[in-house]
């Protein structure tokens, strides 16, 4: 066990993510999409569909609704949010809890100099369940520590972590691939391009871990030379022995892709020069890019889009971006439900 924040720190993402299960070997706090293991993944992935084909009026829905009755859940965005928040406020309040918020720092106590961390102790004092997008990944994680030094009960979950790192995100993007696909395939291994400013993409990064459970998928990183992914992430899925391809030709490899992944220009996280911009045009998915990808494939994007994904695509049925958007109700619930022991008996 480490002793100080210092010392958790210098462990990985992988070591560290004992300490944020509880006794009973159920997430406690969700930093990182490497402490999904593949049977705890699938266990979310068919609850939430679960959930999604239940009938609105029906005893298990009603069950549901009861299932976290008496819980609180306090969401603290300090980056903007449309899909993220809302969707964890009504999954929260479809299992019961009630939800207060914070979304405007400048009108919480922040501005007469109180610190992110005496902030987030503050809602896990009053809450159960702290939901938190900070653009500084170090401010999760060392709320994280807090709450397992001074043996807190409450439940962390990242909602997005500045450019490293958005789990629930790629939760619902590979239960949208998993709903297509068979993941485990070998003849032929199922290719995911994943394109676009993959070095601040938060979403591609934890979704690229996730597909990492599932070795035999080709993972194609395709991006401009300066946005390329992180090393980091490279040398982990090399070490876990994943076929891996990078390039910066999104044309060369396009026909080869069962799945595409397309991501947007993350410049909130610092400049991008005119050159990299001028470059980022050739990372959309055109028409006639479109024309080229094959007739069962999947394309995903976590939106908020801008060019990369024309909206007049959304009529192509390839495209599943706005299905990964209502699966997202549904695996934060199952999530929520796991990390609170209330996904198994209770509900059937
Ligand atoms: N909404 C996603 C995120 O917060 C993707 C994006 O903003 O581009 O990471
Ligand atoms: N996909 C996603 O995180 O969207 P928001 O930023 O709108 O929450």
């Amino acid at each position: 066990m480490p002793e100080s924040y210092e010392e958790f720190r210098s462990w990985s993402p992988r070591q560290r993510s004992g300490i944020l299960r509880g006794p009973d070997g159920r997430l406690r706090a969700l930093l990182y999409a490497q402490q999904f293991d593949r049977a705890l993944l699938e266990q979310l992935v068919a609850l939430a569909e679960r959930i999604r084909s239940a009938e609105p009026e029906g005893a298990f829905r009603a069950a549901l609704s009861r299932a976290l009755r008496g819980r609180a859940a306090a969401l603290y965005f300090q980056q903007p949010s449309t899909r993220t928040f809302v969707s964890f406020s009504l999954a929260a309040q479809g299992i019961g809890m009630v939800t207060e918020e914070i979304r405007s720092p400048e009108r919480a106590s922040l501005v007469k100099g109180e610190t992110t961390l005496d902030t987030l102790l503050t809602l896990a004092e009053l809450s159960d369940c702290v939901i938190l997008r900070h653009d500084d990944p170090e401010a999760i994680e060392r709320f994280a520590w807090e709450i397992h030094d001074r043996g807190l009960p409450t439940r962390l979950v990242n909602a997005g972590s500045g450019a490293d790192q958005h789990p629930t995100q790629a939760l619902l993007d590979i239960a949208t691939l998993i709903s297509r696909f068979d993941l485990s395939r070998t003849d032929p291994p199922l290719t995911v391009g994943i394109v676009g400013d993959l070095r601040r993409a938060r979403t591609a990064r934890s979704l690229s871990y996730l597909l990492a459970l599932y070795p035999t998928v080709r993972q194609v990183f395709i991006a401009p030379p300066d946005l390329a992914m992180g090393r980091d992430l490279v040398t982990a899925l090399e070490e876990r022995g994943v076929t891996l391809v990078e390039t910066t030709e999104f044309d060369a490899v396009i026909e080869e892709l069962d799945a595409v992944y397309l991501t947007r220009m993350q410049d909130e996280y610092g400049e991008t020069s005119e050159t990299v911009r001028a470059l980022f045009g050739n990372y959309r998915l055109s028409s006639e890019r479109a024309a080229r990808l094959r007739p069962h494939a999947c394309v995903l994007h976590p939106l908020p889009r801008r060019e990369e994904l024309p909206i007049e695509l959304d009529r192509d049925p390839r495209t599943r971006h706005w299905e990964a958007v209502h699966r997202g109700r549904f695996l934060r619930m199952a999530l929520l439900l796991h990390m609170f022991g209330k996904d198994t008996t209770d509900l059937s």
